[in-house]
């Protein structure tokens, strides 16, 4: 049975609030076992978290040493690209905490064949979790994001990698792009420990309320289906997000 907790907070206070949660889970994660996993989110909004989590206060509090970090999703870009995932992720996060380069495992998309990239990243995902065959890796934290048309990491409304059911990594066409994204499976988000998702401005209202008290279509708003079976899943809601959940029945 999964948890699930919906928590709202001022615009400005938010990125705070997730940096003070992820702080205590992770300290209780790692009172349990040596090292920790956590899947980062993709998009723009996870700068405003890294800008609070390298700040004095969180540079100390959180053991980074002994945490080692993937990416849920990637753009078929390269590593330096403006539009890299993994880029904003070094700029912002990494080299301010001084992460080592052999705790990053990131998607190799210096490789030319996208698909190639997908399975290379699966393969790299194997090989840490040590995985036999038809298991998925259990993260012990991940991160998402929603756009604004319901979709998350990049599995995008109406494309083929919403029905993977197999593949840890694939390579997913999103038409709208006219191009490929590479994103981690609904399996091993669902498989994770802890989910939370962090969303704000008031762009994504009407897609979090679809995606939360909508009717059910997966298809239609892939976040709907991000719920880890025996993990927690928590939704950190910035107010301008939540202006069409207010008073709304919950789900
Ligand atoms: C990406 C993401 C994507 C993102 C949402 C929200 O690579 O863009 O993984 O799912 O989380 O699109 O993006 P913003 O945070 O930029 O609004």
């Amino acid at each position: 049975m999964n948890e699930m907790a919906r928590r709202i907070f001022p615009d400005s206070k938010l990125f705070q609030e997730l940096a003070a949660a992820f702080a205590k889970a992770a300290k209780t994660a790692l009172s349990k076992k040596e090292r920790i996993t956590v899947a980062l989110a993709g998009g723009r909004t996870p700068r405003a978290f890294y800008e609070v989590l390298v700040s004095d206060e969180y540079k100390k509090r959180i053991d980074w040493e002994r945490i080692d970090f993937f990416f849920g999703d990637e753009r078929d870009v390269s590593p330096m690209s403006e539009r890299s995932n993994y880029r904003l992720t070094n700029e912002f996060l990494f080299k301010p905490l001084g992460i080592d380069k052999s705790q990053v495992f990131r998607w190799q998309t210096e490789i030319i064949e996208v698909s190639e990239v997908a399975a290379n990243y699966e393969k790299i995902i194997r090989r840490y979790f040590s995985l036999g065959e038809g298991e998925f890796p259990v993260f012990d934290f991940v991160f998402l994001g929603v756009g604004d048309d319901g979709h998350t990491a990049s599995l995008f409304p109406f494309t083929d990698a919403l029905a993977e059911k197999n593949r840890i990594a694939v390579a997913n066409r999103v038409e709208k792009f006219d191009s490929y994204r590479l994103t981690l499976s609904y399996p091993v988000f669902n498989a994770a420990k802890n989910v939370f998702f962090v969303v704000t401005g008031s762009s994504k209202a009407s897609a979090v309320a679809e995606v939360l008290i909508g009717d059910k279509n997966c298809t239609k708003y892939p976040a709907q289906c991000i719920k880890p079976k025996g993990g927690k899943l928590t939704w950190f809601i910035g107010e301008s997000a939540a202006s069409d959940l207010k008073g709304k029945a919950a789900a």
